[in-house]
């Protein structure tokens, strides 16, 4: 049997997301080391920074009982020029998976495509399929669901860049089948790839142009960096461009009473997101950052175990 790869939340039926969501649930209950991964290996390959996804991952071995290897692309022979094919032949005769932080998508497929060993997906330009995980669960907790076709009342707004968080968010509402309303500035919005893979699970993604006509009725407004990584130098523009779409308390405002904000993290306030609007009682952002761990664990079982 080929080894289960995570690379998109696309490569997850719905009873799996289902499933990984009740693991990392009773993972949090339970939050003992156990030895479920003992003896195996988890090689992590950054080439972009990261705080969240590498702690979470690299504590998340060690409480299932297993090994992480912090693998900064830097010191990497792909540095000088190594392909991603020799490396994944390379890694699998070490290593039992490999989480990798990726410039590019399609660097990722290729590892995962010449790898004997499963490859999960820490974030590329396109998709950052965990993170949406470790969402996903966390407005399961904070609207007190049990199962996912529960998420189906739940109308969640993605305000700002249409980029790898979105694209995942876009997956996940039509896999899951809840009502996901996209609004970004013209010119950023998600990429045509994904608009067409979301489609064709149904009509469950809209694009709305208008960021205050998208959180009417919203349960979720969700939003992100305006200038991912990579992207840095694009920053005083899109600050321009961007700015009828910052998640403040007037915005916030016209969604549900009981609405939630999340946000990745890292934020920079005062531009996507205010400081208030972080700091206030609606944002749930530090329980997302501590899902990732639950979720990371669960992720780690499907795929390495
Ligand atoms: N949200 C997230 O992936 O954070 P890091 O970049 O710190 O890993
Ligand atoms: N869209 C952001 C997410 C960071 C976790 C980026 O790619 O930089």
């Amino acid at each position: 049997m080929k080894h289960k790869d995570f690379l998109s939340i696309a490569d997850l039926t719905s009873a799996e997301i289902s499933k990984l969501l009740d693991v990392a649930r009773q993972l949090k209950i339970h939050r003992h080391r156990s030895a479920d991964l003992k003896g195996k290996t988890l090689g992590m390959i950054f080439q972009k920074p990261s705080t969240r996804t590498a702690v979470s991952f690299s504590v998340g071995m060690y409480e299932l009982g297993g090994y992480s290897l912090p693998l900064n692309a830097r010191d990497l022979q792909l540095k000088r020029g190594e392909s991603m094919a020799d490396t994944a032949r390379t890694l699998s005769r070490y290593l039992s998976g490999i989480m990798i932080r990726a410039d590019r998508h399609r660097d990722i497929q290729e590892l995962a495509q010449h790898a004997s060993i499963p490859v999960i997906n820490g974030l590329t330009e396109k998709e950052h399929p965990c993170q949406v995980m470790a969402d996903l669960l966390t407005v399961m907790e904070a609207f007190e669901l049990h199962k996912t076709k529960e998420l189906k009342d739940i109308r969640v707004a993605y305000v700002g860049d249409g980029n790898n968080m979105t694209h995942s968010w876009m997956l996940a509402a039509g896999l899951l089948g809840f009502t996901l309303v996209v609004s970004c500035p013209e010119g950023y919005d998600p990429e045509k790839e994904y608009i067409q893979k979301a489609s064709a699970f149904g009509d469950h993604v809209v694009l709305e142009r208008d960021p205050q006509k998208a959180v009417a009725e919203a349960s979720v407004i969700y939003t992100d960096v305006w200038a991912s990584m990579g992207k840095e130098e694009e920053t005083d523009r899109r600050k321009q461009i961007f700015k009828p779409y910052q998640v403040n308390e007037a915005l916030v405002a016209l969604a549900k009473k009981d609405a939630v904000v999340m946000h990745c993290l890292p934020a920079h306030r005062e531009e996507e997101i205010t400081n208030a609007v972080l700091e206030g009682p609606q944002s749930i952002v530090f329980e997302q950052v501590e899902n990732r761990l639950h979720i990371q664990k669960a992720i780690l079982l499907h795929c390495l175990k």
